[in-house]
């Protein structure tokens, strides 16, 4: 069984272990190809459902469960795995109907060993990279990536390097990577100059980038819908709303998708519906122009995550929104923090982009997009600790812009049971 990289645009083949990340040809994006002919009634929904609950390595992984759809040429004993995935989908009928539709499930990535979604590509990408030799690997990173990758490195025994913008990095992400002991540099630049540093370093220095414009993370990445469509018993939601950002993870589920709809894994394809942030919306702008070309953006917002101007994966994404008949749709940051707070007003919790899946929903449904009908999946990307500063000044009303609808407001109160009890309201 072969698989190889194909460059999205001109069709080009190279090895699968070639050192990569675009067509030398054209300048394309990359895809890994796995031969999907070969892995017809090889991949399968009772090969796939006959490994859940296993504790064998590595298909305990909720990436690796898949293995054939993700390195089907990869030795089992040289994966690096957490293990990742196996995450929680929840059925939300609160946030459903405040949505305004009858079945809502959030997907939570934020489950996953570091936190966030970005395991199930680094998984992936350091599996890769250990095979082909590489000793160092490299991210910029708006923070979940570069916990991941420290995170991940370390524990297959490489070398972590993460370049970060020197501010507006969330806490608990800049305390991961530290912790994990990457070589954290921090750089007077922007999410997008730090990318495009870092993809220049790796040529000049031999360092294996582990941004989503390496196509291995991307297949982790797709196990997510996997997953997803696994817990519903194969049977496909009508919608998934997910955030974007350098738009890694939505091009990768509408690759994920195609392969299950070819295999017959599932009947219909769900849409996918990408949301932004509206200061950081070049995918936005370009779905209103009719996908004309990305314009790149200086990026603003309180989603720091997904603060991202000139997503290095537009043209998969386009791809992913085209080939389901999905939609873009842009958030306010004041939508977004509603969404959170409510999100976390439930106990399950997310960081501030996440947030984007619930607030882009509720706008997709007022439009009449999405009908009060239709099942939703969306997708919440990372854990509510990974920003507390970000909820911490939200509940406390210091979030400048924003109004705090749903606050809870710490009180502070007197050492005595009758102080304790008024302020209970007792
Ligand atoms: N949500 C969270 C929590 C993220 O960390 C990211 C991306 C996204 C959504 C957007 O996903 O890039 O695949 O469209 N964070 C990256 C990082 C860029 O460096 O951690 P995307």
């Amino acid at each position: 069984m072969r698989s190889i990289l194909q460059c999205m645009d001109c069709g080009r083949q190279y090895p699968i272990d070639a050192v990569m990340y675009t067509c030398d040809s054209c300048g394309g994006l990359l895809d890994v190809e796995h031969d999907l002919d070969a892995l017809k009634g090889v991949a399968t929904r009772a090969l796939f459902d006959s490994r859940l609950g296993t504790m064998a390595a590595p298909y305990n992984s909720g990436v690796w469960r898949y293995k054939e759809l993700i390195a089907p040429y990869a030795d089992d004993d040289a994966i690096i795995s957490r293990p990742e995935g196996n995450t929680n989908l929840y059925n939300a009928p609160r946030l459903a109907q405040w949505a305004g539709i009858k079945q809502l499930y959030l997907k939570h990535e934020g489950e996953n060993p570091t936190g966030s979604f970005k395991d199930r590509g680094m998984t992936g990408g350091v599996t890769h990279a250990k095979r082909i030799g590489m000793t160092r690997v490299a991210c910029a990173s708006t923070g979940n990536t570069s916990a991941s990758l420290a995170a991940y490195a370390a524990y297959g025994g490489l070398r972590g390097i993460v370049l970060f913008q020197n501010k507006q990095i969330a806490l608990g992400k800049l305390a991961q990577a530290i912790a994990y002991g990457a070589t954290c540099l921090r750089i007077a630049a922007d999410f997008d100059k730090n990318l495009a540093l870092v993809r220049e370093l790796s040529e000049r220095l031999n360092i294996y980038v582990l941004n989503s414009v390496n196509p291995f993370r991307l297949e982790g990445q797709k196990a997510i819908m996997f997953e997803t469509l696994q817990q519903l018993r194969w049977q496909a939601p009508d919608w998934i709303v997910v955030p974007g950002g350098n738009l890694g993870n939505s091009s990768a589920f509408g690759k994920g998708l195609r392969e299950l709809f070819k295999l017959g894994l599932i009947d219909r394809m769900p849409s996918i519906a990408i949301i932004q942030a509206e200061g950081a919306n070049p995918l936005y702008q370009a779905f209103t122009r009719g996908f004309d070309k990305l314009e790149p953006m200086h990026a603003d917002t309180l989603a720091t995550a997904i603060k991202i101007g000139n997503p290095v994966n537009y043209p998969k994404a386009v791809r992913s929104v085209l080939t389901t008949e999905g939609v873009v749709e842009q958030v306010t940051d004041q939508e977004i923090m509603t969404a959170k707070a409510l999100v976390d007003g439930t106990g399950i919790g997310c960081e501030p982009a996440s947030g984007a899946s619930l607030a882009g929903l509720k706008k997709l449904v007022d439009e009449g997009t999405i009908k009060p009908h239709e099942t939703v999946v969306a997708v919440l990307t990372g854990h509510v600790l990974k920003d507390p500063e970000a909820t911490l000044d939200y509940h406390a009303g210091r979030l400048e812009h924003i109004h705090a609808e749903h606050p809870n407001v710490i009180l502070d109160v007197e050492p005595t049971v009758e102080a304790i009890a008024a302020a209970l309201g007792a």
